[in-house]
Protein backbone atom coordinates (compact mmCIF):
# COMPACT_ATOMS: atom_id res chain seq x y z
CA UNK A 1 0.00 0.00 0.00
CA UNK A 2 2.79 2.55 -0.51
CA UNK A 3 1.43 3.62 -3.84
CA UNK A 4 1.71 7.50 -3.88
CA UNK A 5 -1.50 9.28 -2.45
CA UNK A 6 -1.67 13.24 -4.23
CA UNK A 7 -4.32 15.68 -2.90
CA UNK A 8 -6.17 18.61 -4.66
CA UNK A 9 -8.57 21.32 -3.01
CA UNK A 10 -10.35 23.35 -5.66
CA UNK A 11 -11.61 26.44 -3.82
CA UNK A 12 -14.38 27.98 -6.35
CA UNK A 13 -16.57 30.73 -5.78
CA UNK A 14 -19.03 28.46 -5.77
CA UNK A 15 -17.81 25.13 -4.13
CA UNK A 16 -14.87 23.97 -2.55
CA UNK A 17 -14.08 20.71 -3.58
CA UNK A 18 -11.06 18.30 -1.93
CA UNK A 19 -10.14 15.42 -3.52
CA UNK A 20 -7.66 12.37 -2.55
CA UNK A 21 -6.74 9.75 -4.76
CA UNK A 22 -4.00 6.96 -5.09
CA UNK A 23 -1.97 6.26 -8.04
CA UNK A 24 -1.88 2.79 -8.49
CA UNK A 25 0.28 1.21 -10.49
CA UNK A 26 -2.41 -0.93 -12.97
CA UNK A 27 -5.49 1.25 -12.33
CA UNK A 28 -4.11 4.54 -12.77
CA UNK A 29 -5.61 6.91 -10.59
CA UNK A 30 -8.35 6.40 -7.66
CA UNK A 31 -10.48 8.63 -6.25
CA UNK A 32 -10.60 7.72 -2.59
CA UNK A 33 -11.68 10.80 -1.11
CA UNK A 34 -14.45 13.54 -2.04
CA UNK A 35 -15.41 16.59 -0.18
CA UNK A 36 -17.84 18.65 -1.63
CA UNK A 37 -18.97 21.85 0.41
CA UNK A 38 -20.77 25.07 -1.02
CA UNK A 39 -18.04 27.79 -0.88
CA UNK A 40 -18.49 30.58 1.48
CA UNK A 41 -16.39 33.85 1.83
CA UNK A 42 -14.60 33.68 -1.25
CA UNK A 43 -15.72 35.75 -4.13
CA UNK A 44 -14.33 36.04 -7.86
CA UNK A 45 -11.48 34.14 -6.87
CA UNK A 46 -10.39 35.78 -4.18
CA UNK A 47 -10.75 35.78 -0.15
CA UNK A 48 -13.34 38.15 1.24
CA UNK A 49 -14.03 36.49 4.38
CA UNK A 50 -11.29 34.81 5.93
CA UNK A 51 -13.67 33.29 8.41
CA UNK A 52 -16.14 31.84 6.41
CA UNK A 53 -13.46 30.99 3.88
CA UNK A 54 -11.77 28.71 6.00
CA UNK A 55 -14.70 26.82 7.36
CA UNK A 56 -15.75 26.02 4.09
CA UNK A 57 -12.44 24.87 3.06
CA UNK A 58 -12.18 22.95 6.84
CA UNK A 59 -16.05 21.07 6.11
CA UNK A 60 -14.55 20.25 2.59
CA UNK A 61 -11.41 19.13 3.70
CA UNK A 62 -12.84 17.13 6.75
CA UNK A 63 -15.67 15.05 4.40
CA UNK A 64 -12.74 14.39 2.74
CA UNK A 65 -10.92 12.94 5.20
CA UNK A 66 -13.82 10.89 6.22
CA UNK A 67 -14.43 9.44 3.16
CA UNK A 68 -11.12 8.34 2.54
CA UNK A 69 -10.32 7.58 5.71
CA UNK A 70 -6.92 9.22 5.20
CA UNK A 71 -5.30 12.06 7.46
CA UNK A 72 -4.54 15.42 5.17
CA UNK A 73 -1.33 17.36 5.98
CA UNK A 74 -0.38 18.93 2.25
CA UNK A 75 -2.22 19.54 -1.23
CA UNK A 76 -2.09 21.59 -4.37
CA UNK A 77 -4.54 24.12 -4.16
CA UNK A 78 -6.40 25.76 -7.20
CA UNK A 79 -5.72 30.14 -7.22
CA UNK A 80 -7.80 32.63 -9.93
CA UNK A 81 -8.99 35.86 -9.62
CA UNK A 82 -7.49 38.84 -11.64
CA UNK A 83 -4.87 39.10 -9.39
CA UNK A 84 -3.34 37.05 -11.49
CA UNK A 85 -0.78 38.32 -14.40
CA UNK A 86 1.30 36.80 -16.31
CA UNK A 87 4.39 37.84 -18.71
CA UNK A 88 6.81 36.15 -20.48
CA UNK A 89 10.59 36.49 -20.24
CA UNK A 90 13.73 35.13 -21.64
CA UNK A 91 16.64 33.94 -19.86
CA UNK A 92 20.69 33.60 -21.15
CA UNK A 93 23.54 31.40 -19.96
CA UNK A 94 26.64 30.42 -21.33
CA UNK A 95 27.20 26.42 -21.89
CA UNK A 96 30.72 25.94 -20.22
CA UNK A 97 31.24 21.96 -20.62
CA UNK A 98 30.15 22.37 -24.70
CA UNK A 99 26.99 19.93 -23.97
CA UNK A 100 24.05 21.05 -22.78
CA UNK A 101 22.87 19.70 -19.41
CA UNK A 102 19.95 19.51 -17.26
CA UNK A 103 21.53 22.10 -14.76
CA UNK A 104 22.35 24.52 -17.27
CA UNK A 105 18.32 24.52 -17.92
CA UNK A 106 18.01 25.06 -14.65
CA UNK A 107 20.24 28.18 -14.88
CA UNK A 108 18.86 29.30 -17.63
CA UNK A 109 15.18 29.34 -16.09
CA UNK A 110 16.47 30.66 -12.96
CA UNK A 111 17.59 33.26 -15.19
CA UNK A 112 14.64 33.91 -16.60
CA UNK A 113 12.88 34.46 -13.25
CA UNK A 114 14.84 36.87 -11.73
CA UNK A 115 12.81 39.66 -13.78
CA UNK A 116 11.92 42.37 -12.21
CA UNK A 117 8.54 42.23 -10.49
CA UNK A 118 6.94 44.40 -7.59
CA UNK A 119 7.79 43.20 -4.05
CA UNK A 120 3.88 42.84 -3.58
CA UNK A 121 3.66 40.20 -6.28
CA UNK A 122 4.63 36.28 -5.56
CA UNK A 123 5.76 34.05 -8.78
CA UNK A 124 3.34 30.89 -9.14
CA UNK A 125 4.82 29.46 -12.30
CA UNK A 126 7.45 29.53 -14.75
CA UNK A 127 6.61 27.83 -17.32
CA UNK A 128 9.31 26.75 -20.67
CA UNK A 129 7.84 27.62 -23.56
CA UNK A 130 11.17 26.36 -25.92
CA UNK A 131 14.69 26.69 -25.86
CA UNK A 132 17.27 28.22 -28.49
CA UNK A 133 20.49 27.51 -28.89
CA UNK A 134 23.07 29.36 -30.26
CA UNK A 135 20.33 30.95 -32.68
CA UNK A 136 18.66 28.00 -33.67
CA UNK A 137 15.23 28.52 -32.93
CA UNK A 138 12.41 26.59 -31.67
CA UNK A 139 14.32 23.16 -29.90
CA UNK A 140 12.30 21.38 -27.83
CA UNK A 141 14.92 20.10 -25.73
CA UNK A 142 18.89 21.13 -25.44
CA UNK A 143 19.90 18.21 -23.30
CA UNK A 144 22.95 16.34 -24.77
CA UNK A 145 22.97 18.82 -27.89
CA UNK A 146 26.18 21.13 -28.38
CA UNK A 147 26.72 25.06 -28.55
CA UNK A 148 27.89 27.91 -26.42
CA UNK A 149 24.59 29.85 -25.68
CA UNK A 150 21.61 28.48 -24.66
CA UNK A 151 18.13 30.29 -24.33
CA UNK A 152 14.38 29.59 -22.40
CA UNK A 153 11.43 31.56 -23.31
CA UNK A 154 9.46 30.91 -20.23
CA UNK A 155 5.98 32.30 -19.23
CA UNK A 156 5.33 33.52 -15.94
CA UNK A 157 2.70 33.60 -13.77
CA UNK A 158 2.77 35.76 -10.97
CA UNK A 159 -0.13 37.02 -8.10
CA UNK A 160 -1.08 39.34 -5.52
CA UNK A 161 1.18 37.93 -2.51
CA UNK A 162 -1.32 39.61 -0.02
CA UNK A 163 -4.18 37.20 -1.60
CA UNK A 164 -2.13 34.31 -2.07
CA UNK A 165 -0.90 34.52 1.76
CA UNK A 166 -5.27 34.87 2.58
CA UNK A 167 -5.63 32.19 0.59
CA UNK A 168 -2.70 29.79 2.32
CA UNK A 169 -4.09 31.14 6.00
CA UNK A 170 -7.30 29.97 5.36
CA UNK A 171 -6.19 26.25 4.31
CA UNK A 172 -3.60 26.73 7.20
CA UNK A 173 -6.58 26.77 9.00
CA UNK A 174 -7.33 23.24 8.80
CA UNK A 175 -3.74 22.48 9.09
CA UNK A 176 -3.63 21.73 5.99
CA UNK A 177 0.17 22.63 3.76
CA UNK A 178 -0.19 24.50 0.78
CA UNK A 179 2.39 22.10 -1.13
CA UNK A 180 1.67 24.39 -4.54
CA UNK A 181 -0.95 26.54 -5.90
CA UNK A 182 -1.72 25.97 -9.52
CA UNK A 183 -3.82 28.34 -11.79
CA UNK A 184 -7.13 26.68 -12.28
CA UNK A 185 -6.77 27.38 -16.22
CA UNK A 186 -3.76 25.15 -15.86
CA UNK A 187 -5.45 22.24 -13.81
CA UNK A 188 -8.41 22.40 -16.37
CA UNK A 189 -6.39 22.05 -18.90
CA UNK A 190 -4.49 18.14 -17.78
CA UNK A 191 -7.84 16.79 -17.68
CA UNK A 192 -9.61 18.37 -20.42
CA UNK A 193 -6.82 18.51 -23.36
CA UNK A 194 -5.66 16.39 -25.39
CA UNK A 195 -1.72 15.72 -26.62
CA UNK A 196 -2.87 16.59 -30.33
CA UNK A 197 -4.85 19.64 -29.33
CA UNK A 198 -1.79 21.39 -27.24
CA UNK A 199 0.10 20.93 -30.29
CA UNK A 200 -1.57 22.22 -33.04
CA UNK A 201 -2.51 25.19 -30.99
CA UNK A 202 -5.80 25.61 -28.62
CA UNK A 203 -7.50 27.59 -26.11
CA UNK A 204 -9.21 25.93 -22.85
CA UNK A 205 -11.57 28.32 -21.05
CA UNK A 206 -13.07 27.50 -17.74
CA UNK A 207 -16.26 29.22 -16.93
CA UNK A 208 -17.32 28.84 -13.08
CA UNK A 209 -18.94 30.54 -11.28
CA UNK A 210 -17.22 33.77 -10.50
CA UNK A 211 -14.25 33.99 -12.80
CA UNK A 212 -13.49 32.93 -16.53
CA UNK A 213 -9.80 31.32 -16.85
CA UNK A 214 -7.85 30.68 -19.90
CA UNK A 215 -4.81 29.37 -21.36
CA UNK A 216 -3.45 29.37 -24.61
CA UNK A 217 -1.46 26.12 -25.71
CA UNK A 218 0.46 26.40 -28.75
CA UNK A 219 3.29 23.51 -29.69
CA UNK A 220 2.81 21.56 -26.48
CA UNK A 221 3.14 24.36 -24.01
CA UNK A 222 1.62 26.93 -21.80
CA UNK A 223 2.00 30.45 -23.91
CA UNK A 224 -0.17 32.82 -22.46
CA UNK A 225 -2.68 32.46 -19.50
CA UNK A 226 -5.70 35.04 -18.20
CA UNK A 227 -8.69 34.90 -15.24
CA UNK A 228 -11.60 37.14 -16.24
CA UNK A 229 -13.33 38.63 -13.18
CA UNK A 230 -16.71 37.08 -14.88
CA UNK A 231 -18.82 33.98 -14.16
CA UNK A 232 -22.09 32.04 -14.36
CA UNK A 233 -22.87 34.18 -10.97
CA UNK A 234 -22.83 37.19 -13.52
CA UNK A 235 -25.75 35.41 -15.30
CA UNK A 236 -27.36 34.84 -12.51
CA UNK A 237 -27.14 38.39 -11.40
CA UNK A 238 -28.82 39.94 -14.60
CA UNK A 239 -31.72 36.96 -14.05
CA UNK A 240 -32.18 38.29 -10.88
CA UNK A 241 -32.68 41.84 -11.70
CA UNK A 242 -34.03 41.53 -15.43
CA UNK A 243 -37.53 39.32 -14.29
CA UNK A 244 -37.03 40.62 -10.70
CA UNK A 245 -36.91 37.52 -9.01
CA UNK A 246 -34.70 36.24 -6.04
CA UNK A 247 -30.79 35.28 -6.48
CA UNK A 248 -32.08 31.83 -6.07
CA UNK A 249 -35.30 31.64 -7.92
CA UNK A 250 -32.54 33.21 -10.72
CA UNK A 251 -30.22 30.36 -10.36
CA UNK A 252 -32.89 27.54 -10.57
CA UNK A 253 -34.74 29.44 -13.51
CA UNK A 254 -31.33 29.15 -15.34
CA UNK A 255 -30.37 25.91 -14.94
CA UNK A 256 -33.88 24.75 -16.17
CA UNK A 257 -34.75 27.43 -18.57
CA UNK A 258 -31.82 28.89 -19.74
CA UNK A 259 -30.60 29.24 -23.09
CA UNK A 260 -27.92 31.30 -24.70
CA UNK A 261 -29.48 31.89 -28.13
CA UNK A 262 -32.82 34.01 -28.15
CA UNK A 263 -33.55 33.39 -31.61
CA UNK A 264 -33.04 29.48 -31.26
CA UNK A 265 -36.47 30.14 -28.82
CA UNK A 266 -39.85 29.88 -29.94
CA UNK A 267 -41.98 33.47 -29.40
CA UNK A 268 -44.56 30.95 -27.46
CA UNK A 269 -42.72 28.86 -25.05
CA UNK A 270 -43.04 30.37 -21.09
CA UNK A 271 -42.95 29.26 -17.99
CA UNK A 272 -43.82 30.98 -14.57
CA UNK A 273 -42.18 32.03 -11.59
CA UNK A 274 -43.10 34.10 -8.96
CA UNK A 275 -41.42 37.98 -8.99
CA UNK A 276 -41.25 40.76 -6.58
CA UNK A 277 -43.81 42.50 -6.11
CA UNK A 278 -46.07 40.36 -7.94
CA UNK A 279 -49.02 38.41 -5.58
CA UNK A 280 -50.12 35.70 -8.39
CA UNK A 281 -47.30 33.93 -10.45
CA UNK A 282 -46.13 35.80 -13.46
CA UNK A 283 -45.71 34.24 -16.89
CA UNK A 284 -42.06 34.99 -18.25
CA UNK A 285 -41.28 34.21 -22.15
CA UNK A 286 -37.95 32.40 -22.12
CA UNK A 287 -37.13 33.87 -25.55
CA UNK A 288 -36.82 36.85 -23.26
CA UNK A 289 -34.71 35.03 -20.45
CA UNK A 290 -32.64 34.04 -23.14
CA UNK A 291 -31.83 37.45 -24.54
CA UNK A 292 -30.69 38.31 -20.84
CA UNK A 293 -28.76 35.44 -21.06
CA UNK A 294 -27.19 36.02 -24.44
CA UNK A 295 -26.15 39.39 -23.95
CA UNK A 296 -23.96 38.49 -20.84
CA UNK A 297 -22.14 35.64 -22.71
CA UNK A 298 -21.93 37.30 -25.84
CA UNK A 299 -19.92 39.94 -24.11
CA UNK A 300 -17.90 37.25 -22.20
CA UNK A 301 -16.83 35.68 -24.99
CA UNK A 302 -16.12 39.18 -26.80
CA UNK A 303 -13.80 39.53 -23.73
CA UNK A 304 -11.95 36.55 -24.52
CA UNK A 305 -11.49 37.03 -27.94
CA UNK A 306 -10.24 40.46 -27.04
CA UNK A 307 -7.95 38.76 -25.06
CA UNK A 308 -7.09 36.18 -27.22
CA UNK A 309 -6.38 39.11 -30.26
CA UNK A 310 -3.97 41.04 -27.50
CA UNK A 311 -1.64 37.84 -26.81
CA UNK A 312 -1.20 37.94 -30.28
CA UNK A 313 -1.36 34.31 -31.24
CA UNK A 314 -4.61 34.36 -32.52
CA UNK A 315 -3.69 32.93 -35.82
CA UNK A 316 -2.16 30.07 -33.94
CA UNK A 317 -5.06 28.43 -32.77
CA UNK A 318 -6.40 25.98 -34.69
CA UNK A 319 -7.60 23.54 -32.58
CA UNK A 320 -10.07 25.58 -31.53
CA UNK A 321 -11.68 26.37 -28.24
CA UNK A 322 -11.65 23.88 -25.62
CA UNK A 323 -14.88 25.03 -22.95
CA UNK A 324 -14.94 23.44 -19.25
CA UNK A 325 -16.70 24.88 -15.77
CA UNK A 326 -20.03 24.91 -14.66
CA UNK A 327 -21.05 27.43 -16.83
CA UNK A 328 -20.43 25.49 -20.05
CA UNK A 329 -23.27 23.44 -19.31
CA UNK A 330 -25.32 26.36 -20.13
CA UNK A 331 -27.34 25.08 -22.92
CA UNK A 332 -26.72 26.86 -26.72
CA UNK A 333 -23.10 28.09 -24.91
CA UNK A 334 -20.95 25.92 -27.42
CA UNK A 335 -22.56 27.68 -30.92
CA UNK A 336 -22.64 31.30 -29.25
CA UNK A 337 -18.71 31.28 -28.47
CA UNK A 338 -18.17 29.48 -31.91
CA UNK A 339 -20.35 32.42 -33.55
CA UNK A 340 -18.32 35.37 -31.59
CA UNK A 341 -15.45 33.62 -31.55
CA UNK A 342 -14.93 32.51 -35.12
CA UNK A 343 -13.56 28.92 -34.57
CA UNK A 344 -14.21 25.55 -33.94
CA UNK A 345 -15.39 24.89 -30.17
CA UNK A 346 -15.93 21.64 -28.19
CA UNK A 347 -17.71 21.02 -24.76
CA UNK A 348 -15.07 19.05 -22.42
CA UNK A 349 -15.53 17.22 -19.05
CA UNK A 350 -13.62 14.84 -16.85
CA UNK A 351 -13.74 11.00 -17.96
CA UNK A 352 -12.42 7.68 -17.45
CA UNK A 353 -12.06 8.46 -13.41
CA UNK A 354 -12.37 5.37 -11.10
CA UNK A 355 -13.64 5.37 -7.65
CA UNK A 356 -15.86 7.62 -5.97
CA UNK A 357 -16.47 9.49 -9.23
CA UNK A 358 -20.23 9.90 -8.91
CA UNK A 359 -20.67 13.85 -8.79
CA UNK A 360 -17.10 14.49 -10.61
CA UNK A 361 -17.87 13.36 -14.13
CA UNK A 362 -19.25 17.04 -14.39
CA UNK A 363 -17.63 20.11 -16.07
CA UNK A 364 -17.70 21.83 -12.70
CA UNK A 365 -14.72 19.46 -11.69
CA UNK A 366 -12.60 19.94 -14.07
CA UNK A 367 -10.04 21.96 -12.32
CA UNK A 368 -10.64 19.72 -9.05
CA UNK A 369 -9.48 16.51 -10.77
CA UNK A 370 -7.11 18.39 -12.96
CA UNK A 371 -5.06 19.23 -9.34
CA UNK A 372 -4.72 15.65 -9.10
CA UNK A 373 -3.38 15.28 -11.97
CA UNK A 374 -1.16 18.25 -11.51
CA UNK A 375 0.10 16.22 -8.41
CA UNK A 376 0.67 12.85 -10.54
CA UNK A 377 2.70 14.55 -13.34
CA UNK A 378 4.98 16.22 -10.35
CA UNK A 379 5.22 13.01 -7.85
CA UNK A 380 6.17 11.01 -11.04
CA UNK A 381 9.19 13.10 -11.18
CA UNK A 382 9.99 13.20 -7.67
CA UNK A 383 11.68 9.84 -7.81
CA UNK A 384 11.59 7.32 -4.89
CA UNK A 385 9.92 9.57 -2.84
CA UNK A 386 6.98 10.40 -4.39
CA UNK A 387 4.57 10.72 -1.02
CA UNK A 388 5.98 14.16 -0.40
CA UNK A 389 3.16 15.83 -0.64
CA UNK A 390 0.95 13.28 -0.65
CA UNK A 391 -1.50 13.02 2.61
CA UNK A 392 0.74 11.42 5.30
CA UNK A 393 4.06 13.43 3.49
CA UNK A 394 6.09 16.10 5.68
CA UNK A 395 4.50 19.62 6.09
CA UNK A 396 7.82 21.18 4.93
CA UNK A 397 6.88 23.34 1.93
CA UNK A 398 8.99 23.07 -1.31
CA UNK A 399 12.17 25.14 -1.71
CA UNK A 400 11.39 28.71 -3.66
CA UNK A 401 12.87 27.87 -6.74
CA UNK A 402 10.24 24.61 -7.60
CA UNK A 403 12.36 21.83 -9.35
CA UNK A 404 9.45 19.70 -9.16
CA UNK A 405 7.46 22.09 -11.25
CA UNK A 406 10.52 22.93 -13.45
CA UNK A 407 11.08 19.23 -13.97
CA UNK A 408 7.49 18.37 -14.47
CA UNK A 409 7.76 20.60 -17.77
CA UNK A 410 11.45 19.12 -18.71
CA UNK A 411 9.70 15.24 -18.71
CA UNK A 412 6.80 16.94 -20.78
CA UNK A 413 9.28 17.82 -23.12
CA UNK A 414 10.82 14.28 -23.34
CA UNK A 415 8.71 11.40 -22.69
CA UNK A 416 5.72 12.61 -22.83
CA UNK A 417 4.50 11.09 -26.26
CA UNK A 418 4.38 7.84 -24.61
CA UNK A 419 0.61 7.32 -24.04
N1 LIG B 1 -27.05 23.61 -16.29
C1 LIG B 1 -26.45 24.77 -16.07
N2 LIG B 1 -26.70 25.82 -16.87
C2 LIG B 1 -26.10 26.99 -16.67
N3 LIG B 1 -25.23 27.24 -15.69
C3 LIG B 1 -24.93 26.23 -14.86
C4 LIG B 1 -25.51 24.94 -15.00
N4 LIG B 1 -25.01 24.15 -14.01
C5 LIG B 1 -24.16 24.91 -13.29
N5 LIG B 1 -24.11 26.15 -13.79
C6 LIG B 1 -23.33 27.30 -13.28
O1 LIG B 1 -21.99 26.94 -13.09
C7 LIG B 1 -21.41 27.81 -12.11
C8 LIG B 1 -20.54 26.99 -11.19
O2 LIG B 1 -19.49 26.45 -11.93
P1 LIG B 1 -18.19 25.87 -11.22
O3 LIG B 1 -18.55 24.81 -10.26
O4 LIG B 1 -17.25 25.51 -12.32
O5 LIG B 1 -17.69 27.17 -10.44
P2 LIG B 1 -16.59 27.37 -9.32
O6 LIG B 1 -15.44 26.49 -9.60
O7 LIG B 1 -17.21 27.25 -7.98
O8 LIG B 1 -16.24 28.90 -9.51
P3 LIG B 1 -14.91 29.65 -10.05
O9 LIG B 1 -14.06 28.65 -10.74
O10 LIG B 1 -15.45 30.69 -10.98
O11 LIG B 1 -14.31 30.26 -8.85
C9 LIG B 1 -22.57 28.48 -11.39
O12 LIG B 1 -22.63 29.84 -11.76
C10 LIG B 1 -23.79 27.72 -11.90
O13 LIG B 1 -24.92 28.55 -11.97
MG1 LIG C 1 -13.67 26.65 -10.72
Amino acid sequence: MDEPIVVGIDIGTTKVCTLVARLEAEAGMRILGVGIEPSQGIRKGTVVDVLAASQAISRSIEKAQRTSGLEITSALVSLAGSHVSSVNSRGVVGISGGVVEEEDIYRAIDQARAIAIPHNREIIHVIQRGFNLDGQEGIRSPIGMYGYRLEVETHIITAAEATVENLRQCVQASNVEVSQFVLNPLASAEVVLDKTERDMGVVVCDIGGGTTDMAIYINGDVWHTMVLAVGGNHITQDISVGLRVSPETAEQIKKQYGYAIRDEIAEDDCFTTRAYGEEQPIQVRRRDLAHIIEARVEETFQLLLQEIKRSGYDGLLPAGMVLTGGTSQLPGIRPLASRVLGMPVRLARPENLIGLVDQLQSPSYSTSIGLLKWAELMDDNLGPAPTRRGPRGPKNPLPSVNWPEIKKWLTRLLPYDEE
